[in-house]
C-alpha cells in the first residue's frame, strides 16, 4: 500500500508503484444480434446494387437491422449485458461502473450508460458514454483497465452497442455505406485480478480530427438554431456521411501501425498472436492486415460476413461469439484493433 503525505498543506497520493498495481482481466462476453436479417438481395431491391459487388468490395453476404418498437440501442445492450454478467458468474448489482461505448444512443442526452442502469436495476454507480465511434470499445476497454488498475473499481461492465441503420441513406446516393453498416450489441466484464494472472497487458489509443467529416453524421446539432429542423431533414443531415475510399486507405495503415505499437510495448512477436479480433470494417481491410502480419485464417476472427458493421459494437460481439466457439483459451494472446470515424485509431493486446 502507499503512505499519503502532504506537501505545502495539500493532500497528494504519490505516484502507485508497480507493486500496488492491479490488473484488469476480461472474465464474461456477450452480446445480442436483432432478428432481423437484411440480405444483399434486399437491399437490391431497394437501391441500386447487387450481390456480386457488396461481395466481392466488403465480403458481406447479410447483415442485422433493428425492428422499431421492438429493440433498442438500451435493450439490446442490456440482453448482452445480462448474459456478459452471468458468464462472468456475478449479478448486476455486483457491477460497480459502467462505460458504454455508442454513437447512436437512444437519446441525445442523457448517455445510454445511465439508461442500462435503470434497465439492469442496477446500485446507483457511475456511468460513462464513451463516443469513439468504431474504435469506441477499445476506448471504453482501456479506461475501465485504468479504473481497475488503480484500485479504484473491482468489476466494471464495458459495452459496445450501436443502431446504425436508422442513419443509413438508402437511397442510390448512399449505397456505398448503406450495404456495410449494421446494428447489434456486445458487452464484457472487465474485473480486478492479481498481477500474475492473465489480463489486459496494454491499450493505445489515437485520434486525428482534421478528418473528422470524412466519416460523421451533421445533425441533430447543438450549433444550429434549433437542433434538427425541415431543412436539415430534407438535406438528410441526420444521415451518416462517409467518404469510403478515404477511411479504407487511412485505415490499413493505422491499423498496422497500432497493432505494432501494442507489440512492441509488450516486446511480442507477431507470430505469438494466438487470436486478432479486428473491428469488422470491410472484410478487405481484415484480410489486408492478417497478410501483413503473416497470421494463418484460424489467428483472425470475422464475422462480417453475417453481420456486417456494428461499429462499437464489432469487437465485443466478436469476442462474445469467438468465446462461443472455443477459439479462446485461457492465456492466449489476444489483440484487438479498430479504425473509424474521428478518425480515432486504438488496439488492446491481452491474455484471454
Ligand atoms: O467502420 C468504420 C470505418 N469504415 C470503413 O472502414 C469503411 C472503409 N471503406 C470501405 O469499406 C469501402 O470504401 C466501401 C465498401 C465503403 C466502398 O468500396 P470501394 O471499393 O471503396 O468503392 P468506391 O466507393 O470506390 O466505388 C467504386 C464503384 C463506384 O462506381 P464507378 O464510379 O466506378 O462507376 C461506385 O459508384 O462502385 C460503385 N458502388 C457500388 N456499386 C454497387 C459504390 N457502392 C456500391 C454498391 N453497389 N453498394
Amino acid at each position: 500500500m502507499y503512505a499519503w503525505h502532504t506537501t505545502n498543506s495539500i493532500m497528494v497520493k504519490p505516484n502507485i508503484t508497480f507493486n500496488d498495481m492491479k490488473k484488469s482481466r476480461i472474465i464474461g462476453v456477450g452480446h445480442y444480434v436483432p432478428d432481423r436479417i437484411i440480405t444483399n438481395e434486399y437491399l437490391s431491391t431497394i437501391m441500386d446494387t447487387n450481390n456480386d459487388w457488396i461481395v466481392e468490395r466488403t465480403g458481406i453476404h447479410e447483415r442485422r437491422w433493428f425492428t422499431p418498437g421492438k429493440d433498442t440501442v438500451t435493450s439490446m445492450s442490456a440482453t448482452a449485458s445480462r448474459i456478459a454478467i452471468e458468464r462472468a458468474g456475478l449479478s448486476p448489482m455486483d457491477i460497480d461502473f459502467i462505460v458504454f461505448a455508442t454513437i447512436t444512443p437512444d437519446y441525445f442526452l442523457p448517455g445510454n450508460g445511465v439508461l442500462l442502469q435503470r434497465e439492469l436495476g442496477m446500485k446507483t454507480i457511475g456511468a460513462l458514454d464513451i463516443r469513439n465511434a468504431c474504435s469506441g470499445f477499445i476506448y471504453a476497454l482501456s479506461v475501465a483497465d485504468q479504473f481497475i488498475k488503480t484500485g479504484m473499481y473491482k468489476n466494471i461492465l464495458v459495452v459496445g452497442a450501436e443502431i446504425q441503420s436508422s442513419a443509413l441513406d438508402k437511397s442510390d446516393e448512399g449505397r456505398s455505406s448503406a450495404v456495410i453498416f449494421a446494428d447489434g450489441a456486445g458487452a464484457a466484464v472487465v474485473s480486478v485480478v492479481e498481477p500474475d494472472q492473465p489480463g489486459i497487458l496494454s491499450t493505445h489509443l489515437h485520434a486525428e480530427g482534421q478528418y473528422a467529416e470524412e466519416l460523421y453524421c451533421m445533425a441533430p446539432s447543438s450549433s444550429t438554431e434549433v437542433r434538427i429542423s425541415k431543412e436539415m431533414i430534407d438535406r438528410g443531415d441526420f444521415l451518416l456521411k462517409m467518404n469510403g475510399n478515404a477511411v479504407f486507405k487511412h485505415a490499413v495503415v493505422r491499423f498496422s501501425e497500432v497493432i505494432q505499437e501494442a507489440l512492441e510495448a509488450n516486446g511480442k512477436e507477431k507470430s505469438e498472436i494466438d487470436l486478432l479480433v479486428p473491428h469488422q470494417a470491410n472484410l478487405r481491410i481484415s484480410n489486408y492486415i492478417q497478410q501483413k502480419l503473416g497470421l494463418p485464417d484460424e489467428k483472425v476472427f470475422n464475422n462480417i460476413m453475417y453481420l456486417g458493421n456494428t461499429t462499437a459494437g464489432t469487437i465485443p460481439i466478436a469476442l462474445s461469439e469467438a468465446w462461443e466457439q472455443g477459439r479462446l483459451k485461457e492465456g492466449d494472446l489476444v489483440c484487438l484493433a479498430a479504425f473509424g470515424s474521428g478518425f480515432a485509431w486504438a488496439s488492446a493486446l491481452l491474455n484471454w
